[in-house]
């Protein structure tokens, strides 16, 4: 029997996401950018849309656990697999034991899927791979193989809560408490909420709460960003503020950064605002908005010139047209002390945003942060000089590693001496335990949203 006729027996929920997972183990590509794509080009929608997503980004997040129980059931380990036996065999064991999906349906999926994608050859291995993983619950595997959390509690959670032992000791680091990191990446590990920012003055949370009861999904206002509904499930893309534009999809995390630049007090004039890294355009689309009420623009600059037009289609229905250019933040198109308002959100690890994107923990590495770190210190120190004296800058990243955040302010005010920190913490007063200050580190177990770092600089000559 040809390859053809036999995949037609696999539904195509799963069918996109298996091929959304192995697009990201063969290519990279990221899974929150891949899957919608397949799902739009393929025509899945409602339901099998929401199946598919969970299907991949429940075996992305839990990858680290799978491949612990897989590599005990094989004779060579889950990394040396054919990458599409490696992602049937993952999502099978995401299949058996997370989504309570019978076993003989779990199994036989598994191997039509990988039949499909490879042939017959790793049929064998992963029928009986499957079943052995079948015979046990997740939590009686994880049990057998984690090391005692008494003995060697990093290994402990990268085996129990499935993120590489970098990050668990990054975060480990960070926070200190034993039992907030486990809250913390047991936080990450939970799908999180759809959070979506109304774009001021084209609609409200009022409306767009509105709106989708009317739709049937269930929506409250955001906890914390006047500007936030949070949908408790279903697709955004059902409400029509969504797809038309007055409403964007972006964590409340992201609203409160965006919030902080736009709320800094400021002694003289308040005209122009810069983003200097805007792309996709989630902040900088409610900063035009903020900017507008109050008389000013927004310049968004992004490097590459395919996200600044998402940037460009993000602000779409302002009625006056934004004003995004692509650009390169560290040699920038505009002169020193142009501007009153700066916000500066620096390309990162997003370790701080696993709970959307589970596969990024993967695919980061330590050794990226000797890229990341320089970029994002010449990206903050262009942009004090792009804000005039007594000017506001606000340095953003969705990570807490300490590398990129606090690190790095420290190191550019250390080589600025027309900069001083201002505290943050007083600009969100709607927010509880913020820390010691200046700065902001948010925290997905504390706050709900995405481990969004914010600091906030002025100018001072
Ligand atoms: C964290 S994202 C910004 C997210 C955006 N502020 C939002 O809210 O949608 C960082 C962006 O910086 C852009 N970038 C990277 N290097 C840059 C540079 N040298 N100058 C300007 N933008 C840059 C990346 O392409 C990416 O779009």
């Amino acid at each position: 029997m040809g390859r053809r006729s036999r995949r037609v027996s696999v539904d195509p929920a799963r069918q996109a996401a298996f091929d959304a997972l192995v697009r990201g183990e063969v290519d990279g590509a990221y899974l929150n950018l891949v899957l919608p794509r397949l799902l739009r080009e393929r025509g899945i929608g409602g339901r099998d849309a929401g199946l598919a997503t969970e299907l991949a980004n429940g075996t992305a997040r839990l990858q680290g656990s799978y491949d612990a129980i897989l590599d005990t059931c094989l004779t060579k380990a889950a990394d040396q697999l054919q990458p599409e036996v490696r992602v049937g065999l993952r999502m099978g064991s995401h299949q058996l034991l997370s989504m309570r999906v019978p076993p003989h349906a779990a199994v036989s999926t598994g191997v039509e899927l990988v039949r499909g994608a490879v042939g017959e050859r790793p049929v064998g291995l992963v029928n009986a791979v499957l079943r052995r993983v079948a015979g046990r619950s997740l939590h009686a595997w994880l049990t057998a193989l984690a090391p005692p959390r008494s003995a060697d509690l990093v290994g402990h959670l990268v085996v129990t809560a499935s993120h590489p032992r970098w990050v668990v000791e990054a975060f480990l680091d960070l926070l200190g408490d034993r039992s907030e990191v486990e809250e913390m990446l047991a936080a990450d590990n939970t799908a999180a909420a759809v959070a979506l920012a109304v774009r001021p003055g084209l609609t409200t949370p009022a409306e767009i709460v509105a709106e989708a009861s009317a739709a049937g999904l269930e929506a409250e206002a955001g906890h914390w960003s006047p500007y936030a509904v949070l949908l408790a499930g279903g697709d955004p893309a059902a409400l029509r503020a969504v797809r038309s534009g007055t409403v964007g999809v972006q964590d409340e995390g992201s609203q409160l950064a965006a919030l902080v630049v736009a709320r800094a007090p400021l002694d003289g004039p308040d005209r122009r605002w810069l983003d200097c890294c805007a792309g996709p355009g989630g902040k900088a689309a409610l900063l035009i908005g903020l900017a507008a009420e109050r008389g000013a623009v927004l310049v968004a600059a992004e490097r590459q010139p395919r996200r600044a037009a998402l940037v460009a289609a993000a602000a779409r229905r302002y009625p006056r047209r934004p004003c995004v250019v692509a650009a390169d933040g560290t040699r920038p198109a505009w002169r020193d002390g142009s501007f009153d308002r700066v916000i500066v959100d620096v390309p990162c690890t997003g370790l701080g945003a696993l709970r959307r994107r589970p596969d990024a923990r993967w695919r980061r590495q330590p050794s990226d942060l000797a890229t990341l770190v320089p970029l994002q210190q010449a990206l903050l120190a262009q942009a004090l000089r792009a804000a005039r004296p007594g000017g506001v800058v606000a340095y953003v990243t969705c990570s807490p590693l300490a590398a990129e955040t606090r690190a790095v302010v420290d190191a550019v005010l250390a080589g600025e001496h027309g900069a001083v920190e201002q505290d943050v913490r007083p600009l969100l007063p709607e927010v509880g335990s913020l820390g010691d200050g200046p700065h902001v580190q948010l925290w997905p177990h504390r706050h709900g949203t995405d481990a969004m770092f914010m600091a906030l600089l002025r100018r001072t000559v």
